[in-house]
């Protein structure tokens, strides 16, 4: 019998339009930033890793998104990528992705569903 693990992360509520949430998860068993953001009304979960360097996104200046909001921004080199498919549309790392996480929207909450990773509390 498979037992499935829903890890509640926080309200959906709290993640605005273009905003972020902010988390550790035990992701392959090591420990990793990870972060939720909300695009066009869906939030989607990632890995808080460029795929450039080993640097979170939003690691110089906070911010998640490039100013027209239409993109996801690292802020060290300012590689942009796809919000809804992590997929780097810049010329450096084209054809990389961040890593997604599976999460689930359910009843005003977000969950993590994904099988590599354990919220960490
Ligand atoms: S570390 Fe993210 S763009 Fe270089």
């Amino acid at each position: 019998m498979t037992v499935k693990q829903h890890f509640p992360i926080c309200p959906t509520a709290q993640i605005a339009e273009l905003g972020k949430f902010s988390f550790n998860v035990q992701y392959r068993g090591e420990t990793r930033q990870a972060i939720l953001v909300r695009f066009k009304g869906t939030i989607y979960g990632y890995l808080n890793q460029c795929a450039h360097m080993p640097k979170a996104l939003d690691c110089e200046d906070g911010n998640i998104f490039d100013e027209s909001g239409r993109y996801l921004q690292c802020s060290m080199h300012s590689i942009c990528y796809d919000p809804a498919s992590g997929e780097s549309i810049s010329e450096i790392c084209a054809g990389k992705k961040l890593t997604a996480l599976k999460i689930k929207e359910d009843q005003d909450w977000v969950y993590l569903t994904d099988k590599r990773a354990i919220l960490n509390t």
